[in-house]
């Protein structure tokens, strides 16, 4: 498969003998908008590590199987090519901010990668998630949702074509986590890849196509949203909200 992200029989482990992720067999189809879910500890953050190379490439542990993006095996290609290709908006945004301004925040990645035209990227990036005026201001003087926008227009200026955002909006309040889908919608219109880990089904019943639920580190079910976020007693044992289906 050239085109998508593919896990084949992947298993993960910080430490020896302490799997957190067990026999993740898994395809991303290109395009696509997916939603992750799962209770606290359940490996979310973990899965998307995966798909963009920092593990194994940032962070040890032990890994088993193999992830495909684009064809290209994650463990064996460069860091900067899977970097190109798949952009990560972290659950905690301060691991990633560490300039001394806004502007040279989104711009960071885009001078390590020698991407042209970064003074237009990094401009378009803060239009989109709506910080205009930011651009002196330091990320550390920043609320949290604020942090998560410059994290995400940082990834939006790389153009990356898979997207993956762990639990956007937990930290936002209800107009910006409305807004933040709306542009997410946007992004996979114009043919991005869109990865999202979301505790809030209401949000992946009305924005996700397929759905994936993770429970003790395997994956509990996946398919079609509205298939998925249906079964309300799967839901109900699994520890996952249902969602508002009039939403
Ligand atoms: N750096 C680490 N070293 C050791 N164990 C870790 C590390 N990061 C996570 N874990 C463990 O891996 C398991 C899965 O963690 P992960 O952060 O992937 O879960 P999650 O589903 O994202 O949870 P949450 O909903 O709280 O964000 C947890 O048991 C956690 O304690
Ligand atoms: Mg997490």
């Amino acid at each position: 498969m050239d085109k998508g992200i593919l896990l084949q029989r992947v298993s993960f482990a910080y430490h020896k003998n302490i799997a957190v992720l067990s026999d993740i067999n898994y395809v991303i189809a290109k395009g696509d908008f997916v939603g992750i879910s799962g209770i606290n500890g359940s490996g979310k953050s973990t899965f998307t590590y995966l798909l963009n190379g920092i593990i194994p490439h940032q962070i040890a542990g032990i890994l088993d199987g193999r992830i495909l993006v684009d064809g290209r095996d994650t463990q064996t290609a460069k860091t900067a090519d899977i970097a190109t290709k798949v952009g990560l908006v972290f659950q905690n945004p301060d691991l990633t901010l560490f300039n001394l301004t806004v502007e040279e925040e989104i711009a960071f990645g885009l001078t390590n990668l020698k991407y042209p035209d970064i003074g237009r990227r990094v401009k378009e990036a803060l239009k989109m998630v709506a910080i205009k005026g930011f651009e002196k201001k330091d990320p550390q003087s920043l609320s949290v949702g604020e942090k998560q926008k410059v994290s995400l227009a940082a990834v939006l200026a790389m153009d990356t074509d898979y997207i993956i955002l762990d639990e956007p909006t937990a930290m936002l309040d209800y107009k910006s986590s409305v807004e933040l889908y709306k542009i997410l919608r946007e992004l996979n219109r114009r043919k991005k890849t869109i990865i999202v880990v979301e505790h809030d089904t209401d949000f992946l019943w009305k924005f996700s196509r397929q759905i994936m639920i993770l429970d003790q580190g395997r994956i509990k079910t996946t398919g079609n949203t509205k298939e998925i976020l249906s079964k309300f007693d799967l839901l109900d044992s699994l520890g996952i909200k249902r969602p508002n289906i009039n939403f």
